[in-house]
């Protein structure tokens, strides 16, 4: 079957302004929520949650206000999944009319063939072939809506036993309980981590947050922390920086105000550096050696060399910049591109321990650094840009998981005519570039196919 594969999505939602409370416990404190309406293609969710100031008695209800917020977790992480996949499922629908119209265009053309012209009705053809995949797809999408319909009532049947607890409180079976919990919760974590990940097909249009700083630099969020976390960290220039400004939030960095300043034991070499779990992982200059430095306690806490890793702009990217090595982060972990002598300068992509800097696994991906803008890492897979220069597109795409590659066409506006660093948040879902003097975001669209045979 094709590639082409697309994202659904659906919703289990915490609604907690519109919704009725339906019973309180003054006793226990508990407030068991639900929402008031399924709106169309939405799943209901209900939870139930502690009421503010109330504390527990005794190691059951203690027991029990865990397994609430393990609900409360779970609904919560399905909406983020929500809001990140919104517009997949916007561009499915789309896509879904624009093939209907095909079809009839072509179901017309078909009939009066002999007045229409052989080449258009080629050209017809030939674009309905090309969204053709798009069928099964759409028979998935569908199944897949009865699989989340199941998944809504087990947290409906969940909450109704926590409902049934509460009213005769001191004879329930919290084993069995808790062990609902446990399977609906991997159950919803398998599913998300199914839906949030995919195959890059498109990026957005690009938004500059910032003009500031030389031509080339590097900035970045955190690849991991929570979401209410929006500290921004900022270097600019390539060679021999050591200062690194850390913006309260997004806003402060638009603004330039509110920061404050890491001064680097270790001098940098390129813009391949990346923020995770609250440490910066970056090149030392004129060496191959990885530096994790952790910022709340502002030290180093290691450094390891990348064995036979080019360093010192012997395999930079096309633009140069001693960007020998560029380390980057996606939904699976740290990672570090570079090249070798005895890998011929093409890119090789390690898995790396993010608290030692082992590497764990690499692949020889066949394709030469110095023709690559830049890449970045995206669900296990690997993404090179073909130049950092206008008309730069994404060119290729090298999949960990089987290890195999493929040539992509996925066109990108390089608004700035200069990319000397582009790096995918998995947090956000974002693409963050240094253009030229200008700090830019894209979205990004992935794409995947549910299998429906089998549980979620
Ligand atoms: C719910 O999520 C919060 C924040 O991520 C975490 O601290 C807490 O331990 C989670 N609770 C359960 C029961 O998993
Ligand atoms: C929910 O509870 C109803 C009634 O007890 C039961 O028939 C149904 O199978 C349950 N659904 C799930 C998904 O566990
Ligand atoms: C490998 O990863 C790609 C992209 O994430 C995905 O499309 C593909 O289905 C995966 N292949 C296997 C065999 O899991
Ligand atoms: C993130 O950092 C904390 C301590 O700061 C650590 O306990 C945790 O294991 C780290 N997570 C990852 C995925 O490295
Ligand atoms: C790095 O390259 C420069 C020339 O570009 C050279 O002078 C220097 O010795 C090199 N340093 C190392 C450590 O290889
Ligand atoms: C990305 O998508 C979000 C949500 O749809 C939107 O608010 C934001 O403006 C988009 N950003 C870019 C860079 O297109």
């Amino acid at each position: 079957m094709s590639a082409v594969a697309f994202i659904f999505i659906f919703i289990i939602i915490i609604p907690t302004k519109q919704a009725i409370t339906l019973f309180q416990s003054p006793d226990e404190g508990w407030q068991v929520y639900t929402s008031a309406q399924a709106p169309d293609g939405k799943c209901l969710c209900t939870a139930v949650i502690p009421v503010q100031g109330t504390c527990s008695r005794d190691l059951r209800s203690h027991q029990l206000r865990q397994l609430m917020e393990k609900v409360q977790n779970i609904s919560q992480s399905m909406e983020v999944l929500d809001l990140r996949t919104y517009r997949d499922l916007q561009y499915v629908r789309n896509t879904e009319s624009l093939m209907k119209g095909l079809d009839s265009r072509l179901k017309v053309a078909a009939e009066s063939q002999r007045s229409l012209n052989a080449k258009s009705f080629q050209e017809l053809k030939e674009k309905m072939t090309e969204l053709l995949p798009l069928l099964p797809v759409l028979d998935q999408y569908k199944a897949d809506t009865r699989l989340i319909v199941h998944l809504k009532e087990e947290v409906r049947n969940l909450s109704g036993s926590l409902l049934a607890i509460q009213e005769e409180m001191g004879a329930y079976d919290y084993e069995e309980l808790q062990q609902r919990v446990l399977m609906l919760e991997a159950r919803l974590h398998a599913c998300m981590q199914k839906l949030g990940c995919g195959k890059l097909t498109g990026v957005s249009n690009p938004i500059t947050i910032r003009a500031s700083g030389s031509r080339f630099g590097s900035w970045m969020t955190d690849t991991m922390t929570p979401s209410a976390d929006s500290r921004v960290w900022y270097m600019d220039g390539y060679y021999k920086g050591r200062r690194v400004l850390e913006f309260r939030t997004l806003n402060d960095f638009v603004t330039g105000q509110n920061f404050v300043q890491h001064l680097l034991p270790h001098p940098w070499a390129g813009t391949g550096h990346v923020v995770f779990n609250g440490s910066l992982y970056y090149n030392k200059y004129q060496s191959n050696i990885a530096v994790k430095y952790h910022f709340r306690s502002r030290s180093v806490l290691v450094q390891r060399s990348l064995a036979g890793a080019g360093y010192n702009n012997t395999f930079p990217y096309s633009w140069g910049g001693f960007s020998d090595i560029d380390f980057m982060v996606d939904e699976s972990g740290l990672w570090a591109v570079y090249t070798t002598n005895q890998n011929a300068g093409n890119i090789v992509v390690s898995r790396v321990d993010p608290q030692t800097l082992e590497v764990l696994r690499s692949w020889d991906t066949g394709y030469p650094k110095r023709s690559a803008g830049e890449s970045f890492m995206i669900c296990g897979t690997l993404y090179v840009t073909n130049s950092h220069l206008a008309g730069a597109k994404i060119y290729f795409a090298y999949y960990t998981n089987t290890s195999s590659y493929e040539y992509t066409d996925i066109p990108f506006h390089n608004q700035y005519s200069h990319i000397s660093m582009l790096d995918y948040n998995p947090r956000e879902r974002v693409l963050y570039t240094w253009n030229n003097g200008h700090q830019v975001i894209y979205n990004v669209t992935l794409f995947h196919v549910i299998k429906t045979s089998g549980e979620l």
